[in-house]
């Protein structure tokens, strides 16, 4: 399975096979486990990556630099204002320039195109840190803390309520593959891109699950092992409709008595940040089911597991 790996670009859930998924996921929870163990595991000594943000992070980014730690490699940011990119260097020059100096690029941007790009002219791995398109690095944290929590992917049932958009893009592929029904809860005129919800759903037909899209806020918590947060405003995407989305979004917001009508053992996941009074109450992501920190804690596990998949 490495072999297949080997060089490869990290940029979409959809670009990737269910048992290529999987592999990932189970190569996180041993690196996991190693690093839980205190047991060495430098398996990128000597390598460099750059980093490119064009939008803020606490979690992506903050991993990576952790993941690079201590797998033994170097984490360089690049600031986007601070390189020539910012006086209008096409993307494509600066990615051979930067193929020579590193052995991989992590970045967070706005479209899927311009990952795809870097990708077109490098050749060590890209990975991508969220676009609008797609969060595939968050997608696989989730699938791993889902396994933990459950010991399992098929037959859990996951309601989500957020801004349907790149998490949520990835988090639905992901079920798809793994045998998860899924049912997206959200306002009227708040879709999922037509080909990720096509992606998904073919995924599901293979896994004999579902992929919904419903109003039914009820509908969707009904029977649900996860109940899974997001903000209603994405960054830098539509902030300046705001207002208007927490009047949309306020009657699927996760509050105790929605708690209340997934199953008991159910557990609330959220990809974070997370907006208290808005998208989740203060009692849900502090009380019992809450496991936020466990899922944040798995993104440096899962970046790794892409870092080591991918590399040279
Ligand atoms: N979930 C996530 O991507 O968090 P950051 O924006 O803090 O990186």
């Amino acid at each position: 399975m490495r072999d297949k790996f080997r060089a490869r670009h990290y940029l979409a859930m959809q670009d990737y096979t269910a048992e290529e998924i999987r592999y990932l996921v189970e190569l996180a929870a041993d690196l996991k486990r190693k690093w839980t163990m205190r047991e060495p595991h430098e398996y990128l000594r000597g390598r460099t990556y750059g980093m490119i943000f064009e939008k803020k992070s606490t979690r992506t980014r903050n991993s990576f630099h952790a993941a690079a730690t201590a797998l033994g490699a170097q984490s360089i940011y690049l600031r986007p204002d601070e390189m020539q990119l910012s006086r209008g260097e096409p993307i494509k020059d600066t990615a051979r320039i930067i193929d020579r100096y590193f052995d991989g690029l992590y970045i967070r941007t706005y479209g899927q195109e311009i990952v795809q790009e870097f990708a077109q002219y490098m050749k060590n791995p890209v990975i991508n840190a969220l676009t609008a398109l797609e969060h595939p690095c968050q997608g696989l944290a989730d699938l791993l803390t889902i396994k933990e929590k459950f010991g399992e992917w098929k037959g859990v049932k996951v309601c989500y309520a957020g801004d349907v958009y790149n998490v949520c893009h990835s988090l639905m592929i992901g079920c798809g593959m793994m045998g998860m029904d899924i049912y997206v809860a959200a306002p009227e005129g708040y879709e999922p891109v037509p080909e990720i919800l096509a992606c998904a759903q073919q995924h599901a037909a293979k896994s004999g699950s579902k992929v919904i899209v419903t109003r039914d806020f009820d509908e969707a918590l009904r029977g649900a092992d996860v109940v899974y947060g997001n903000t209603w405003h994405s960054m830098g995407e539509n902030e300046a409709q705001k207002e208007k989305r927490i009047q949309d979004f306020m009657p699927y917001q996760i509050n105790a008595q929605a708690m209340a009508k997934a199953r008991k053992t159910a557990v609330f996941m959220h990809c974070l940040p997370g907006y208290r009074g808005e998208d989740m109450t203060d009692e849900v992501i502090e009380g019992p089911q809450s496991v936020v920190w466990d899922q944040g804690e798995n993104r440096m596990h899962t970046v790794k597991a892409v870092m080591v998949a991918t590399a040279v």
